[in-house]
């Protein structure tokens, strides 16, 4: 689908780059020529990764253990990153989530949903933002996000909360940061089954089946499917996307909001029973 060369000299950082869909999409930047540095707080799952990731590309992976939500660690990260060389592409993909009735969150559990998705975005984004100005850079940040970022959703509220925040800075950042030569952009991914999410967002099997098929696909997306996504909006050939977030869901959300989309389970002999009459 894409040159082998489309993002050759490019360096990409990814959070959260160590399991699930920052993993994948990792991979196919480094099959596309990129150089990657990954960070999330498990030093062995990025070490793991790092060394899977050079044994099938032979790329350059290099990785930090940092907690975003501290900005201080953040900066430090950021910068030794930018030491060994400048970051062009910042993805903001690592994020907290859980299943739980909004009346049984406390402040802690908040506090830690809203710290990653939103607070660690925004230092990671402002860290290579200031840099990028600085030395009249460009740069290209993609966040990823999810459907509910526009309508929120019931039992996920920190999480919807934190990822309408970063629909919210991207939409801003583009406006402000573009005339510097910054896009910032987002994907709102549907369901992809990922271990971390689903081990805390799909509580029972049937839950699972229910959140993988209910789309107008009938399936559920491939890693792979969203990784192309993530390496044609921060490559070059995307220079004039600005400020959007692309869905990527087989259409779950508008089935879930059109009105009357239930109306696919009738059978045939309802329908036909709603015809008119013939004369
Ligand atoms: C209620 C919960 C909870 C739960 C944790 N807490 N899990 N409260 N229901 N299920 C509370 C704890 O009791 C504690 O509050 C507070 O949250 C902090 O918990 P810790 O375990 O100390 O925090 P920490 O170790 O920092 O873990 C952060 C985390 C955890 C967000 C809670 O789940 C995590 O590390 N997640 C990272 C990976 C992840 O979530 N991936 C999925 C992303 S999927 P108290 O008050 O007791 O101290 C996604 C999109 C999904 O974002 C869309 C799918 C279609
Ligand atoms: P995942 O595998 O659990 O990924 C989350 C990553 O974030 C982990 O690698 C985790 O590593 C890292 N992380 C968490 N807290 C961190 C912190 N404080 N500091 C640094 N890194 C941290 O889940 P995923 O499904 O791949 O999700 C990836 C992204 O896609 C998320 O933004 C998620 O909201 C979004 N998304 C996923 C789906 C889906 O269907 N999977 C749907 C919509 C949106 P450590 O635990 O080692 O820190």
């Amino acid at each position: 689908m894409f040159r082998a060369d489309l993002l050759e000299g490019k360096r990409i950082l990814i959070t959260g780059g160590g399991t699930g869909l920052g993993k994948a999409m990792g991979r196919r930047y480094l099959e596309l020529g990129a150089e990657l540095f990954i960070c999330g707080r498990r030093e062995e799952v990025l070490a793991e990764t790092a060394k899977e990731h050079r044994a099938a590309t032979g790329g350059r992976v290099d990785f930090a253990a940092c907690d975003i939500r501290d900005p201080e660690a953040v900066e430090r990260m950021i910068e030794a990153g930018f030491a060994v060389g400048p970051i062009d592409i910042l993805v903001n993909n690592a994020a907290g989530n859980f299943l739980a009735k909004a009346e049984d969150v406390s402040h802690r559990a908040l506090d830690a949903v809203i710290g990653i998705v939103l607070h660690g975005a925004a230092y990671c984004t402002l860290a290579c933002g200031k840099r990028w100005i600085a030395s009249g850079r460009r740069g290209v940040v993609l966040s990823i996000v999810t459907t509910y970022a526009w309508t929120g959703s019931g039992y996920v509220l920190p999480s919807a909360m934190a990822k309408a925040g970063v629909l919210a800075m991207t939409q801003s950042l583009a406006v402000e940061w573009g005339p510097k030569g910054i896009r910032t952009v987002a994907i709102a991914p549907g369901p992809f089954p990922t271990e971390g999410a689903w081990s805390r967002l799909a509580p029972r099997p049937d839950m699972a089946r229910e959140l993988e098929t209910r789309n107008p696909l009938g399936r559920p997306g491939e890693h792979i499917e969203l990784a192309n996504l993530a390496a044609f909006l921060v490559s070059d050939e995307a220079g004039y996307i600005n400020g959007d977030v692309v869905t990527i869901d087989g259409g779950e959300w508008l089935k879930g909001a059109g009105q009357f989309s239930w109306a696919g389970r009738l059978t045939e002999a309802e329908w036909r029973a709603m015809r008119p009459k013939k004369k």
